[in-house]
């Protein structure tokens, strides 16, 4: 019963709790679904309600000879990454995306993760690739990867892959910082495992994991020949480097103390550490100055999880009316889209580098979303959000293969696109901001 529950849930269609009086419509609705889950075989089901091929799952494999290597989990185990073998045209290309969920920056949180699978692969499970965005094994919802081989790497270091450390809990355990080693080690395996002889790449990764992509994305591209086309996208994972509604810079700080917990340094570019802080230079703004390999951004610019944790966190001590308009941008009155505007503002501003790179391709929508990529809803629906009126699958698929030559989208400011409309408000993410695709 878990389990079935758990493939139903989608980024855009998992909802906040209801109120009390939509319980009995929520159980009368539980009921049915108790008796299908009786009569009507699993796979049958999921196709009935999602509309979807049903997939095989995903095992997780773990990592071999990750004790020896000191690439390890926050708890000690070794890290883990599904792979799902392509077909086709797709059998030497390769997706590798990297795996999100925020950030721990003090010794309690990180030690906090080691009871999930954002700490520990104690916890992780098989997984299924249904979501029906680039991860998705349907041509019609993803023309351009759904043969692909893929690889969904999890995430358990809480450092963005970055940090290299030990440091001692409080209940005087070792807790281990050693992001930047899963990610080496991770590679180094699929690199034995066929990507080495990928004829294509594509290196991904969303919110969390997009920032862990990009602090990556030049080292992905030098392990490969001249000639073998390898690519970056990062999906939500274009933080800014912006003042809350208090007046405080809470990411910066939130940043400054992961770098220094968990001893992030040797992947922050060089040019940037020769003239700015360390923190600095783990914001995109600042990382995408020296990343040479042609990238895609994906990024709404009223981006729901950095209006609810950048702009507005609880440390800023939102009021009544802060609270609801961070819950959905629809009650913002009109002095707080103002501020969502300064927002999107600085970020149109610190994407300007992105005009003088060639390769390079961008989609800025002006939605009230997170991850777009994982999600068929957000990816390449009827209902997904249009730039020039492409899909993102289509402006993805068309920079990737060249199809039309770097496409840079900006959208215009809300409440202009109508096609935003669609989507329904992201679920709030409380601990982690995890995005779940199973
Ligand atoms: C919008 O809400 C904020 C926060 O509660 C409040 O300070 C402001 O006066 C409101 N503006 C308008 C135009 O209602
Ligand atoms: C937008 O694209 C859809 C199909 O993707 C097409 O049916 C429609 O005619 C297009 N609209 C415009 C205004 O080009």
């Amino acid at each position: 019963m878990a389990a079935v529950t758990e493939q139903l849930l989608l980024p855009h269609e998992q909802h906040r709790r209801r109120p009390a009086r939509v319980l009995a419509v929520t159980v009368s609705v539980a009921v049915v679904l108790l008796l299908l889950l009786v009569v009507v075989p699993a796979s049958l089901l999921r196709r009935t309600l999602l509309g979807a091929p049903s997939t095989d799952r995903v095992a997780l494999t773990l990592l071999a000879g990750a004790k020896e290597k000191g690439a390890v989990c926050l708890d000690g185990t070794p890290p883990g990454y599904h792979l799902q073998r392509g077909s086709g045209e797709g059998a030497d290309r390769w997706l590798v995306h990297l795996e999100g969920g925020g950030w721990c920056s003090t010794v309690k949180e990180c030690s906090d993760r080691r009871l999930s699978s954002q700490g520990s692969s104690n916890f992780m499970r098989s997984i299924r690739f249904m979501g029906n965005g680039i991860l998705g094994g349907d041509q019609l919802q993803n023309p351009d990867f759904y043969n692909w081989n893929k690889v969904y790497v999890r995430y358990c270091d809480g450092a963005s892959f970055s940090g290299d450390a030990e440091a001692q809990a409080e209940d005087g355990t070792t807790l281990y910082f050693r992001g930047l080693r899963i990610y080496e080690a991770v590679i180094d395996e699929l690199m034995e495992k066929g990507l080495a002889s990928a004829t294509q790449a594509l290196f991904t990764g969303c919110s969390a994991g997009a920032l862990s992509m990009m602090l990556h994305c030049d080292d992905f591209r030098a392990r490969f020949p001249q000639e073998v086309s390898v690519k970056c996208f990062a999906d939500a994972g274009f933080f800014i480097d912006e003042k809350d509604i208090s007046g405080k810079r809470s990411l910066w700080s939130l940043y400054d103390r992961v770098i220094h917990l968990q001893n992030v340094r040797k992947v922050l570019p060089k040019d940037c550490l020769a003239n700015k802080e360390p923190t600095e230079c783990f914001f995109p703004a600042e990382l995408i100055k020296s990343i040479r390999t042609p990238m895609f951004i994906l990024n709404p610019s009223y981006d729901s999880w950095q209006i609810r944790n950048v702009l507005v966190p609880d440390s800023s001590a939102p009021d009544k009316s802060w609270l609801s308009c961070k819950e959905n941008i629809r009650n913002c009155n009109s002095t707080q889209v103002e501020v969502l505007n300064g927002l999107r503002n600085k970020m149109v501003n610190d994407l300007k580098v992105v005009e003088d790179k060639e390769d390079w391709g961008m989609f800025i929508d002006s939605c009230f979303t997170h991850c777009q990529s994982l999600s068929g809803i957000s990816w390449h629906s009827p209902t997904s959000p249009r730039l020039e009126n492409k899909t993102i699958a289509e402006a993805v698929g068309d920079w990737h293969s060249g199809r039309s030559q770097g496409a840079k989208e900006i959208d215009c400011k809300y409440q202009c696109n109508p096609t935003c409309n669609s989507l329904p408000p992201p679920r709030d993410v409380t601990a982690f901001d995890r995005v779940e695709i199973y």
